[in-house]
């Protein structure tokens, strides 16, 4: 079983890793502890500082997107400067000086590069998120082609899609404000479906009966990003085995079928799970089991 092999609290990987980066990864693993405070106060951000990311800054989540597409087996970058990648979003005001970006890029037509994009970039857009900076993930406002071409992509890899990285505008008042506040602005600036909608594969009665991790992954998932906020990732709890599954919502499908960006948000969805339920691994795909530990 091939699985989601970031660690939680402190659990080694799955896979062998090389020593060399290996002081890298226990970084981002140390850090993973803190990720529910980012579930809870993250929201997608649109207005930016005029002031870019700095060199510094850079640096730092260089090293982090090194470890990560090690552990995914990814192409993820920071591309910086680049306005006229969003010139269009930013002239409609949909967004404010969004100009530095996280290239998406994995291997080419893979729904479980996707899936692992969804997963690994998130626990990127999370850590920026902890160091008070906010990101947007964006498939259609932006001028994907353009992105495109400021970027490193092999032959046998493809720009999935970006996630817009900067100062929040106002950040320092946001920063100010407190956790509290900002847990309660995360809980109420959307629309979002409900446990029960999200585990409607359930009963009441196996709703009530499952473990606390259980819930608090599902809790987890009902903060995390997807695209046009259609959250269309549902779990489910097995008592007999003690697995969680997460799949696409049938009514979510087309003609039966996942769209890209639906495998995107069920990297993402897991992620989220994961860090939630404080222990354990996924295995890749549509119907994966996730073992808690
Ligand atoms: C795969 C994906 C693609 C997205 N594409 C866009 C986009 O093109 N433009 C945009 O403004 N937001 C985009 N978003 C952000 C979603 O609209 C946002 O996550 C969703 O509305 C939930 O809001 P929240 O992130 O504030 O919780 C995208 C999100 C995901 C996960």
């Amino acid at each position: 079983m091939k699985t989601a092999n970031v660690c939680i609290r402190g659990r080694s990987s799955r896979h062998g890793m090389r020593n060399a980066r290996k002081s890298t990864i226990m970084g981002i693993m140390t850090e993973h502890t803190q990720l529910i405070d980012a579930i809870d106060i993250r929201t997608a951000v649109r207005q930016y500082d005029a002031e870019p990311i700095d060199d510094d800054q850079a640096r730092q989540l260089t090293m982090l997107l090194d470890a990560v597409n090690l552990l995914g087996d990814l192409h993820l970058q920071l591309i910086r400067g680049f306005g006229d990648v969003f010139a269009e979003a930013n002239d409609e005001a949909h967004f404010t000086n969004a100009r530095d970006y996280l290239a998406v890029v994995g291997p080419k037509q893979s729904n479980e590069g996707r899936e692992r994009a969804g997963f690994y970039a998130e626990r990127v857009a999370l850590t920026a998120t902890l160091r008070g900076w906010g990101t947007c993930w964006v498939a259609g406002s932006w001028n994907a082609r353009q992105a495109a071409r400021h970027c490193d992509i092999r032959a046998n890899e493809e720009l999935y899609l970006g996630i817009v990285v900067g100062r929040p505008r106002d950040q320092q008042s946001y920063m100010a404000s407190g956790f509290d506040n900002l847990t309660t602005f995360q809980t109420a600036h959307r629309p979002s479906k409900t446990y029960e909608q999200v585990t409607a594969g359930m009963d009441d009665e196996s709703r009530q009966a499952a473990p606390e991790w259980f819930r608090h992954g599902v809790e987890a998932v009902l903060k995390a990003p997807s695209a046009m906020n259609r959250q269309p990732v549902e779990l489910s709890y097995n008592a007999e085995d003690d697995v969680a599954t997460a799949f696409i919502d049938e009514r979510c499908r087309t003609d039966g079928g996942i769209s890209p960006l639906q495998y995107v948000d069920l990297g993402i969805a897991k992620l989220h799970f994961q860090i939630g339920a404080g222990s354990g691994t996924w295995a890749w795909g549509d119907g994966g089991l996730f073992l808690h530990r």
